[in-house]
């Protein structure tokens, strides 16, 4: 590898070229090749790269970039339905590789990428960068280090602006996107996982279309994509979680909240703005001792995508993994585990039913 990384992005719609400003912000690193059938989305890659553009060869096939690119490391930001087949030649690339999430839209291409993964000679990195949004780094960190005490309870919340319009409207239908316990919600089943260092088991979610899309046709059909639900998950360890999903709450003033109940104290994330309120139990009427804290979040990072400058921190992350001066810190398997939780929602929301992960794991592959 050359001093500086060399980067190809697959995939240049919004995420691809949130990851395009972020690359730009890393020491020692060159996006070299962007790759798009779509020419519009080339040209706002190309806006993005400003004065780098000239330097920047495009693709309109992932096979051509993959036969004849020289790249360190790709991200993959093609639509969900699509990372098979995209990653299908890049793991024949010498190339560590970052693909968004989700893994997949079914479990049958998770474990396919898995399986892959397990076998390519580089890094492979699946993009839940919610773990790196500093504010809910430290959530995590604080409750790594005890001081809720021991975990019992973890409940998670979005409330936010329904899904934005995509190139191709492929966000529209379950097929392409997993459904939105998959597409979205498994930024959320991560952060259950990693907080709570457990495995989940069992799963309940009561879910539908109620508010959006209901006048949206897109050659005659509805989409099928749930705006809200409530999702409970049982972990192994006996920590339960839950998800309260809302997609036309985007007046509220916390996109995420973030709580977890342990015997000792509750602590809160509110993001924006990235406060943390550490909550000790102080018994029956006694005088509440609440703290408050702000996590700063670096305004260049901030500024150059929209999620609170996780894409920067993942990317830093990332690089130093490319290097190998650091593991994978979000593996194929993690991403498969989000997928199965996500794919076990979609199965209760639609059965009204408790989902056990091992029905899940059990299902053919096919009908996965
Ligand atoms: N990490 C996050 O928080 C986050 C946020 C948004 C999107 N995403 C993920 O990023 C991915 C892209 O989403 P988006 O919002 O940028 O969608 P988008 O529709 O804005 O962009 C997708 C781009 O991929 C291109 N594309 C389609 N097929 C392709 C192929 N075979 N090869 C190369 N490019 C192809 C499209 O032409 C389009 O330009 C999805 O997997 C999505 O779930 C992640």
């Amino acid at each position: 590898m050359t001093a500086k990384i060399r980067y190809g992005v697959v995939g240049t719609g919004m995420m691809g070229v949130e990851h395009l400003r972020n690359i730009a912000l890393l020491p020692d690193a060159e996006v070299v090749a962007i790759v798009d059938p779509v020419a519009t989305s080339l040209g706002w890659a190309r806006d993005a790269l400003g004065d780098h553009a000239a330097a920047v060869e495009s693709f309109d096939d992932v096979a051509t970039f993959a036969r004849t690119a020289q790249v360190d490391a790709i991200v993959v930001a093609s639509p969900n339905h699509t990372h098979r087949a995209v990653l299908d030649p890049l793991f024949g690339m010498d190339a560590a590789i970052l693909c968004e999430k989700p893994l997949a839209t079914t479990l049958a291409d998770a474990r396919w990428i898995v399986e892959c993964a397990a076998a390519h000679p580089r890094p492979f990195w699946t993009g839940m960068e919610y773990r790196f949004m500093p504010p809910a780094a430290a959530f995590i960190e604080q409750i790594h280090a005890g001081r809720v005490g021991t975990l019992r309870m973890l409940s998670i919340r979005e409330h936010r602006f329904p899904f934005l319009p995509k190139v191709g409207d492929w966000n529209r239908f379950a097929r392409n996107t997993g459904g939105t316990m998959v597409e979205k919600c498994c930024h959320f089943f991560d952060l259950m996982r990693v907080i709570i260092g457990s495995e989940a088991v069992r799963v309940y979610c009561s879910g539908a279309t109620d508010v959006n899309h209901l006048d949206e046709l897109y050659d005659g059909q509805r989409p099928d994509i749930i705006d809200n639900s409530f999702t409970t998950v049982d972990f192994a360890n006996g920590v339960r979680a839950m998800l309260d999903l809302s997609m036309f709450a985007d007046g509220a003033e916390h996109q995420e909240e973030m709580t977890a109940t342990g015997d000792a104290a509750r602590l809160d994330v509110l993001i924006p703005p990235g406060n943390l309120v550490f909550s000790p139990r102080v018994g029956f009427r006694g005088e509440k001792r609440v703290e408050r804290t702000r996590v700063a979040i670096d305004p260049v990072a901030h500024a150059a995508g929209s999620h609170e400058g996780a894409t920067f921190f993942q990317h830093l992350a990332f690089a130093a993994a490319v290097r190998g001066e650091a593991p994978v810190e979000v593996t194929a398997t993690d991403g498969l585990r989000a997928v199965e939780i996500g794919v076990a929602a979609e199965i209760s929301a639609r059965e009204h039913r408790v989902v056990d992960i091992a029905e899940v794991r059990a299902l053919d592959a096919s009908d996965a």
